[in-house]
């Protein structure tokens, strides 16, 4: 897009006030502090500039301007992004102007989902079997209309002539995972079943869990991965629970859609379930941004307990306190809302075990053993008083002594500490200095980059970011802020940009002087690197040359 239409834009939204909706931000100093939300961290590295209108977190290397702060915050394109962030400072966009395509695409799919959910819920009313099976299962009216449940005809192109009728093309109905084609032509995804739309926090449909009626295969079809729609990251009924997980300071973590529907009738209207999946970080973080425990409950059964494992530890890593509930093997909180009552349902939530608890009961091997894989879970939990209490409430259960816990703990630790989560591309240690630090002087001194840049060989620069945005500085007719350059930066540049940025580097007394030297140390590289070619290839005439240059630049630099 026209970046002039870009900068407007960005000038009327002031950065920190955009992200203290999402980010607690104090100031200090010059800048203002607050905990990353892209990664989990007890003290704040995360830094947001008024002056320069960026942001960058020095624990993962995040970095950017507001909109690369949005894009990555609710994952939205930069189209997206853009678009909101246009209407919050009041400013028309021209569709023409933004990244027509993925907007576009997006906005077609969710069209196409509401229309279908129109389809689907009008063909429940008129559909016997369907509500017969609602009520076979115990679903209330009132649950129906609040999730929207719906009926998926068995029919082959049902829903597709009738979105047709309506005007979606065949790509959009494509792209929203609604028909697919076999030898046949188009017919629907989904086919004779009861239909559960998926809501994120917009209340956006992005896809639906389909649920055979009777003994269909298979028993669920979630709306295959598109361009919204991803399994990761959603979570069903997070629409509907947040205001109650931020109210009762919790939320209840269940597998089925259909134990999600049942806890809300019973009044349990904090729980969400994943789309059939392990529970993801992604999903976690998500439940973490409107209450920081949770509470798991599985089937007792082995792949629920080795389920609840997987669960527990994201948790851990998380910093998210959980707690675990084993069914008995074959239930769930369908089943057991259904047999025995909310009342008897809150008790067993009441009863959740800690995680310690948890991995000891569950445990087959020998205690040694046991406990080892305890620790191991421990030693991934970042909150270390947290960590502490595990520690102890380990050695209490276990019986075994809480200090060769602890070496023991220190030494998984010491395990564990080596890949944390890859922080985002940086300059990779081989980068060199001068690279980084000219690119550092040109971003704080964007009026010299007309007089140093013709001496740089972009070529040589090894460090490919750098080069990227050296070139892209070059390119420009009139030089730039960082604000502009940030408008067109992919997320490794955005990193390195804003840390750049808020972290200079240099001593801005002797700017020309460092310039100067790091021009000299490229050359230098260059000529090195001439030279070992010369050598290996064998040319003397060039390896002549070479080195009498190098003489000459010595001498010059000595008098
Ligand atoms: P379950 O097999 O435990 O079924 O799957 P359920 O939720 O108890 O379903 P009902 O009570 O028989 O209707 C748990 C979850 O796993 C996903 C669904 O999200 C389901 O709710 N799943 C299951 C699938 O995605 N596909 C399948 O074929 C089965
Ligand atoms: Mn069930």
């Amino acid at each position: 897009m026209k970046s002039g239409l870009l900068e407007e834009i960005k000038a009327r939204i002031d950065i920190v006030e955009f992200i203290s909706d999402y980010v607690a931000l104090k100031k200090s100093g010059q800048n203002y502090k607050g905990l990353c939300p892209f990664h989990s961290e007890k003290t704040p590295s995360f830094m947001v500039s008024p002056s320069k209108q960026i942001f960058h977190c020095f624990g993962c290397g995040a970095g950017g301007d507001v909109i690369t702060f949005f894009m990555k915050h609710d994952h939205l394109s930069f189209g997206e992004a853009v678009r909101y962030i246009a209407k919050k400072a009041g400013i028309d966009v021209p569709d023409t102007v933004l990244d027509k395509n993925a907007a576009a695409r997006r906005d077609g799919i969710l069209k196409a989902n509401e229309a279908a959910l129109r389809y689907f819920v009008s063909a429940l009313r008129e559909t016997t079997s369907a509500l017969a099976y609602l009520a076979e299962r115990g679903v209330s009216d009132a649950m129906r209309d609040l999730f929207r449940i719906g009926y998926a005809p068995d029919r082959r192109d049902g829903l597709y002539r009738a979105l047709k009728k309506k005007g979606f093309s065949d790509p959009i109905l494509k792209n929203a995972g609604l028909i697919a084609a076999d030898g046949g032509g188009p017919r629907d995804w989904f086919r004779g079943r009861i239909m559960f739309p998926i809501r994120n926090l917009r209340d956006e449909i992005i896809g639906f869990g389909g649920r055979a009626i009777g003994s269909g295969i298979p028993k669920y079809l979630n709306t295959p991965e598109t361009d919204v729609f991803k399994k990761g990251e959603a979570l069903f009924a997070l629409d509907l629970a947040k205001g109650e997980i931020r109210r009762r300071g919790y939320a209840i973590v269940v597998e089925g859609y259909l134990d999600a529907i049942m806890c809300h009738q019973h009044g349990f209207s904090n729980a969400v379930a994943p789309l059939g999946t392990a529970l993801t970080h992604g999903q976690l973080r998500k439940l973490k941004s409107s209450a920081n425990t949770v509470i798991l409950v599985f089937d007792g059964d082995d792949a629920g307990v080795s389920a609840a494992k997987r669960a527990v530890s994201g948790c851990c890593e998380l910093d998210i306190a959980a707690k675990v509930l084993l069914l008995p093997r074959g239930e769930d909180p369908d089943s057991i809302l259904r047999k025995s009552g909310a009342a008897f349902f809150e008790k067993a939530l009441s009863s959740a075990r800690s995680p310690v608890d948890f991995l000891l009961e569950t445990a087959k091997g020998e205690r040694v053993d046991v406990v080892r894989e305890a620790l191991t879970m421990i030693a991934t939990v970042k909150d270390l008083l947290r960590a502490d209490e595990f520690v102890r409430e380990l050695s209490d259960r276990s019986k075994m002594h809480e200090t060769a816990l602890r070496s023991e703990l220190e030494l998984l630790r010491k395990k564990a500490r080596a890949p944390e989560r890859p922080p985002l591309p940086r300059p990779a240690s081989t980068t060199h200095r001068e690279e980084l630090l000219l690119l550092s002087i040109l971003l704080s001194f964007p009026e010299k980059s007309r007089v140093v840049l013709p001496h740089v060989n972009l070529e040589d620069i090894r460090n490919e970011t750098i080069r990227r945005i050296l070139r892209k500085i070059s390119e420009r007719s009139e030089h730039g802020t960082v604000g502009s350059l940030l408008s067109e930066a992919d997320e490794a540049e955005a990193a390195l940009i804003s840390s750049l940025t808020l972290n200079p580097g240099f001593d801005p007394e002797h700017v020309d002087a460092n310039v100067a030297d790091c021009l000299a140390r490229m050359r230098e590289r260059r000529t090195d690197r001439e030279r070992r070619l010369a050598e290996e290839s064998g040319d003397i005439v060039r390896l002549d040359s070479i080195l009498k240059e190098k003489r000459k630049r010595a001498q010059g630099t000595r008098s």
